[in-house]
């Protein structure tokens, strides 16, 4: 054989390796859906294959998740994976995995991304977007700003990412928003009057408010406001009741009021037929916590949380000393002779 005919095969067969593995949906599922296991793909990385039936409309791909676990992931959700390699699907999830960057579809209605690690969501505001649902929990946005292009959501989990503040008119044309989930971010205030009028469901727990703003507020459709696990002293239950008329939940678990407030709150709240917890709540609560009316709050208000932080300084205080002074009398000993 002559160096040429070797030198095309070898470069026949790299291309073949190159081109790899051609994935294909797991079997067992509605001839709807395509189930994918441990895809791989980079942006503009090596071309990949899937055997994609004609019939699917939902993807899901799922993860190895040892921690050993050396497999790349996806890293971006993009148009060539979107349209060239899942052929434009409708249904699009893809959980516990490595995407950082959402390139958003325009013509995806649901989509699940949750526990990866997305900073940027890209949208294009001159672009319209069918997306009704969407899951963002778990992953590391901080500017929501590009949201305001997704107009026809209806739904928005935004749990646990690093929120710290909503800019004005991001919501403005979420006409259809009904369910808003913003727990586990890191807000501190908030103009209810950003949120959309449709807006039944509000998810705010575990955030850094202290009060509220409630001036001029209306959301007449608003039925659940979850404030649990936020720093508020206080709420203004008239200003409430006048801001959301419709209320029947206010969650209001391990927030800082002292124990008669909390009784007051949770009176006034079941004489308007408001419910201040969910159906499950037991009223078992840790020996450093107060209970009233089946649920918990931070018995460490009752000194304060400055007081404890005090306290901490100074025994922290007091160990530096305690050192310095112990390596001054070792130095002195050791200089002796
Ligand atoms: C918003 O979208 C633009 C244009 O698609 C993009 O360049 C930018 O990175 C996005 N910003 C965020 C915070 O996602
Ligand atoms: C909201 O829902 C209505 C009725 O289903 C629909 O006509 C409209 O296009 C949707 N989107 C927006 C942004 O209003
Ligand atoms: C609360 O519910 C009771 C019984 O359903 C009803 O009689 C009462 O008028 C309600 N009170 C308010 C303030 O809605």
């Amino acid at each position: 054989m002559s160096n040429f005919p070797r030198l095309f095969l070898a470069g026949v067969s790299l291309l073949s390796l190159v081109q790899g593995y051609e994935y294909q949906c797991e079997p067992g599922t509605d001839s709807t859906v395509c189930s994918l296991w441990n895809l791989q793909y980079v942006q503009n990385g090596t071309q990949l294959s899937v055997k994609m039936p004609s019939s699917v409309q939902k993807v899901r791909i799922n993860m190895e998740q040892y921690y050993y676990d050396r497999h790349l992931g996806i890293s971006v959700y993009d148009s060539v994976l979107h349209v060239t390699i899942l052929h434009n699907p409708t249904y699009v999830q893809i959980g516990y995995n490595r995407i950082h960057e959402l390139h958003m579809p325009t013509d995806l209605r649901m989509g699940e991304f949750k526990q990866n690690s997305i900073s940027n969501v890209l949208t294009n505001s001159s672009l319209s977007y069918a997306v009704t649902y969407l899951d963002l929990q778990g992953n590391s946005i901080d500017d929501i700003s590009n949201f305001s292009a997704l107009v026809n959501l209806q739904t928005l989990n935004l749990e646990n990412n690093h929120i710290k503040e909503i800019n004005g008119n991001v919501f403005t044309g979420m006409h259809n928003l009904s369910m808003l989930y913003l727990g586990y971010n890191g807000l501190q205030k908030v103009d209810f009057n950003v949120f959309p009028k449709a807006l039944t469901n509000l998810w705010l727990f575990n955030n850094n408010f202290k009060d509220l703003n409630l001036v001029k507020v209306s959301l007449p459709s608003l039925t659940v406001l979850d404030l649990e696990s936020n720093h508020l002293k206080t709420i203004d239950l008239v200003a409430v009741f006048a801001a959301f008329p419709r209320l029947q939940f206010l969650p209001i678990a391990q927030n800082d009021f002292y124990e008669t407030e909390a009784k007051r709150i949770i009176a006034e709240l079941s004489r308007h037929n408001v419910s201040h917890y969910f159906g499950d709540a037991e009223g078992i609560c840790d020996s450093s916590e107060y209970e009233v009316s089946k649920i918990c709050f931070p018995g460490s208000v009752l000194i304060g949380r400055s007081v404890w932080k005090a306290l901490v300084l100074l025994v922290l205080g007091v160990i530096v000393v305690a050192m310095f002074a112990a390596s001054v009398r070792w130095i002195w000993f050791q200089m002796r002779y």
